[in-house]
């Protein structure tokens, strides 16, 4: 094989008809510009890229593609090796076009493409030559197959995948199907190896001892077999006279039992990631270097499964699936989704004159990925509407490939299926679709429910990791975990398909959809990974990844002992974790050690005893906690050995000590000021500060924007909020008067138009020179018919923030409903770790359960004790109203201030940009608070040291 990827002439025309018929197939073209080959020339500086979801960027006129229509002719001269040429036969590959090509070799028109993510190949034996070979290759931007190719991503056209050219011998290989199967009765594995070549051929597996004849069914003895937690794979070698052919088998099988998906007999529960090849430069173009980093990213989160949304991806990346363990749906490149806008009607799924479109991807697909074991089901595409086209894709597939199962989201009644799958099922309907199979079926049920009711439930999409969430994962992940029936699902998505921008001032800048100036666009509807474009965990990730972690640890409340829960679903605890507990009090570690594991298979449960030193009484100032940590044992490709597998905790909160108040308050200068017109304070010692001020706002969330499927009814919250006045309320001073040596500040705080209001009952108290007890009471006032993202104290210090040392839940943020990773500790957060950068700016950052936290500024610290409950802390250079307002990262201007909101209680995140809104249980609904603070004046470096860097 020869690459032919390397620097290439281009030529880029607006239309079709603007390209220019001039011999360019083989004349001298030096005057053309030069570019990269595997690239998408809208991202090498040929015009711009486009985002569109669901809407077609041109009109629903099938199978036309619009006027404007780009067109970039590509050309490469080459020589072709002398070993190459040798070879009786040989091809030329494309693994990608976007959209339509055709291609042509020194003169000849070799064919056309249809199928961007698709390999297409070429026999080129009678017009290839030795020397100076005259590539040519024609691309059209758009063509009829867009209509079938209207994913939700960028329109990035080009020759975006590998070319090279394959030398083929006479008793050439030409095909193979590796089937091995593995009978989870006996232990032992079979190989079926049927073979398309030129004379005999061999199947070798040196490992186990095999030298047979292919096309027979080949039994293998006792093998280890192949999952995404144990990937054990073969070498396998198939020969002819002429040609090796080397491949890893994987002996596995699936099947549906009882409405249950299994491997090798076992169920197994998919923690999937939907992924888009993206790269915030390049776009979908492969680098194989940053697709190990991808998924060696997700295995460290504890993600098993990948559907390829929605498209066959490169096809390296199948060997990466099947070397580091995944079980993989990979999805055919077909979406038809912009007949939605037209009712569906013309929708080319159920349209013969496109049947053989269908099937020719379909085919494609799985002839390409066929001998990777990490796939275990197919599926036809994504929205594609219902057609004869998508029943005849599954009739073939069933027919070439019945190891696997078939896929598709789309079939509603489940009829050409083997597995039910739904996108973004709220939380009440999984429970359904659940219990489903647990109950009896109605006696008149008709056969196609009957048929549904035997097969397995997935999520293919769920979670929407939009902005700050996705919320509400616990909750899907319990009822994942209490129905057979369920096999998992797969958040939405696993990037930010962000794009990078290089300005001319040197600034690198993400944009998204309307960026580049489309016509039509989805905007930041893109914007909605678990990881940024830049691969950088969003806190949704690291929550995911608390909520799927392999060990689940809950250490009892007296301390006395801990329960595991092993949830791999091949391998058993010991051997492959180790215990470890620690006692923390007031963040100095008292004791710690190891603990001996339990035997325990996959998901089954062991019990184990603390030792005496984790429960011993001790007076904490602050907090004691035992946390315990299962870890792996061994280095992983993924992570070092000591990873963290899991982990509990049991936190003990100490009796806040209410410090007395100054002896003499009138002699030493006051430890606060309050202005007497606002009845704000202006300083605490001497850092000068405004507030507080009552805050139920917050800069809207992605999914604070959206209307949740739970709600359709009612506008998006973030709509809610503002109709209500949320995001305008002004203070009325009510009362400022002395009271037993402290000061009493009433204060009603409206929303405009409306009588809604929260009046706030603050008694100052000061305790020496620099720190002040705050008793604080609040009180809803009218009905307020919306519940509040959040009850706060919001302050705002004159001076840039440092960082936050704190004691509570952390370190990364988190929301009643997104929480999942927080753990007690004693963190020290710095500057970047305050907010979250994201791509379109909005509430982000939150720190809940902390009971003590110094915010570090430029002018010194300000540190706040809880002397009574825990509070939810964020810290912020911007404020909520310049958040709002930002359209992009970095149009967002820190102020030189450090913005402080202590909340009392907050609302969840949900994850309404798709799929339900917040959930009743984790909305603040009006409700009186109250809560007791020490706010003190402390020099920057007097706080304590944390031990435990964030
Ligand atoms: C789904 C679709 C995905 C993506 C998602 C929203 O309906 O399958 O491709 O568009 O919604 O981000």
């Amino acid at each position: 094989m020869q690459s032919l990827n390397g620097s290439w002439r281009f030529r880029l025309s607006p239309a079709l008809r603007a390209a220019p018929d001039d011999g360019w197939q083989t004349r001298a073209v030096d005057d053309w510009d030069a570019i990269d080959v595997p690239a998408h020339w809208n991202l090498q500086g040929f015009g711009a890229p486009a985002y569109s979801n669901v809407q077609m960027p041109f009109p629903v006129d099938p199978p036309h593609p619009p006027d404007a229509n780009p067109i970039g002719d590509y050309r490469l001269d080459f020589d072709a090796p002398a070993d190459v040429v040798a070879h009786p036969r040989q091809l030329l590959r494309f693994d990608g076009i976007e959209s339509a090509a055709e291609v042509w070799l020194n003169g000849a028109l070799l064919g056309t493409t249809r199928g961007s993510r698709l390999t297409h190949e070429f026999d080129v034996t009678d017009v290839l030559v030795p020397t100076a070979n005259r590539l040519a290759v024609r691309v059209a931007q758009f063509s009829d197959a867009t209509y079938i190719e209207n994913q939700d991503m960028w329109w990035l056209p080009g020759i975006f995948r590998d070319v090279a050219l394959l030398a083929r011998p006479a008793a050439a290989v030409d095909d193979v199907q590796l089937v091995a199967d593995f009978d989870p009765a006996t232990g032992e594995g079979t190989l079926s190896v049927r073979v398309r070549a030129t004379g005999a051929a061999r199947v070798l597996v040196p490992e186990l001892g095999i030298d047979a004849p292919a096309d027979e069914r080949i039994p293998a003895g006792e093998v280890e077999p192949w999952t995404a937690e144990t990937p054990r794979l073969y070498d396998v070698v198939v020969r002819t006279a002429d040609e090796t052919v080397s491949m890893r088998a994987g002996f596995r099988r699936v099947e549906v039992r009882d409405a249950q998906l299994l491997v090798n007999g076992a169920p197994i529960m998919l923690r999937g990631v939907n992924r888009h090849e993206h790269h915030p430069e390049r776009g979908r173009v492969f680098d194989a270097a940053d697709a190990r980093a991808d998924l060696l990213l997700m295995k460290r989160h504890h993600i098993n499964a990948v559907r390829t949304s929605h498209y066959p991806p490169h096809p390296d990346t199948l060997d990466l699936f099947d070397e580091l363990g995944f079980w993989v749906i990979d999805e055919c490149d077909l979406e038809s989704h912009g007949f939605e806008h037209v009712g569906w009607s013309g929708n080319p799924s159920a349209d013969p004159r496109w049947r053989d479109a269908y099937l020719d991807r379909m085919r494609r697909t799985v002839h390409r990925d066929k001998n990777h074991p990490s796939v275990i089901m197919w599926s036809l595409g994504n929205e594609a509407h219902e057609g004869a086209n998508l029943e005849a894709m599954s009739r073939w597939v069933k027919g070439f490939d019945p190891t696997r199962l078939v896929h598709y989201e789309g079939d509603r009644g489940s009829r050409y299926v083997d597995v039910y799958s739904r996108m973004y099922a709220s939380h009440a309907e999984v429970r359904e679709i659940g219990q489903e199979t647990v109950d009896a079926l109605p006696y008149d049920a008709d056969a196609d429910t009957v048929r549904r009711a035997s097969l397995p439930f997935l999520q293919c999409e769920f979670a929407h990791a939009m902005g700050t969430g996705p919320g509400g994962l616990e909750e899907y992940w319990d009822l994942f975990e209490r129905y057979p029936r369920i096999a998992g699902g797969f958040v939405w998505e696993w990037v930010e398909q962000a794009i990078a921008v290089t300005g001319d001032d040197g600034v690198r800048r993400l944009r998204y959809g309307g960026d580049f100036g489309e016509a039509v666009h989805d905007g930041n509807y893109v914007i909605d990974g678990l990881v940024s474009a830049d691969r950088e965990p969003r806190p949704g990730l690291l929550h995911y990844a608390a909520v799927i972690a392999p060990v689940r640890i809950d250490v009892a409340g007296d301390r006395t002992g801990v329960r595991i829960e092993n949830r791999w679903d091949f391998l058993r605890l010991e051997g492959q974790v180790a215990l470890t507990w620690e006692r923390r009090v007031d963040g100095r570690v008292l004791a710690s050690g190891e603990l001996a594991v339990p035997a325990c298979g996959p998901r089954l449960r062991a019990e184990v005893a603390l030792p005496h030193e984790a429960r011993v009484s001790i007076e904490a100032a602050v907090a004691d906690v035992v946390t315990v940590t299962a870890v792996g044992v061994g280095a992983q490709p993924w992570a070092d050995a000591g990873h963290v597998l899991g982990a509990g905790q049991s936190v003990v909160h100490a009796v806040a000590v209410a410090p007395a108040p100054s002896a003499d308050a009138s002699s030493a200068r006051p430890a606060c000021e309050i202005d007497a017109v606002t009845g704000e304070l202006t300083r605490i010692g001497s850092l000068p500060l405004r507030g507080p001020s009552v805050g139920l706002w917050r800069a809207p969330t992605d999914n604070d924007l959206d209307v949740a499927d739970d709600e359709l009814d009612l506008p998006p919250v973030a709509t809610r909020w503002r109709d209500i006045g949320m995001d305008r309320m002004v203070p009325r001073l009510q009362q400022l008067s002395p009271e037993s040596g402290g000061t009493r500040v009433r204060v009603r705080t409206g929303a405009p138009i409306t009588g809604l209001a929260v009046d706030a009952d603050l008694l100052w108290t000061p305790v020496g020179e620099r720190a002040v007890r705050l008793d604080a009471v609040f009180d809803p006032v009218g009905r307020w018919p919306h519940a509040w993202a959040r009850l706060g104290l919001d302050l705002v210090i004159e001076a840039a923030p440092a960082g936050v040392r704190m004691a509570g839940l952390g370190p990364m943020p988190s929301y009643p409903d997104m929480r999942a990773a927080a753990r007690f500790g004693w963190y020290d957060l710095g500057p970047a770790d305050l907010v979250v950068d994201d791509v379109f700016p909005q509430e982000s950052g939150s720190r809940r359960g902390v009971v003590d936290a110094t915010v570090l500024t430029a002018r010194g610290g300000l540190r706040v004790r809880t002397l009574s409950e825990p509070f939810a802390l964020t810290v912020s250079p911007f404020s909520r109203a310049a958040i709002a307002a930002a359209r992009h990262g970095w149009e967002l201007e820190a102020d030189g201030r450090t913005h402080v909101s202590v909340d009392l209680a907050q609302s969840g995140v949900g994850t309404a940009t798709c799929g339900p809104g917040i959930l009743p249980r984790h909305r603040l609904t009006a409700r009186p608070l109250s809560i007791s603070l020490l706010l003190e004046q402390v020099d920057a470096d007097a706080a304590e040291e944390p031990d435990e860097p964030a």
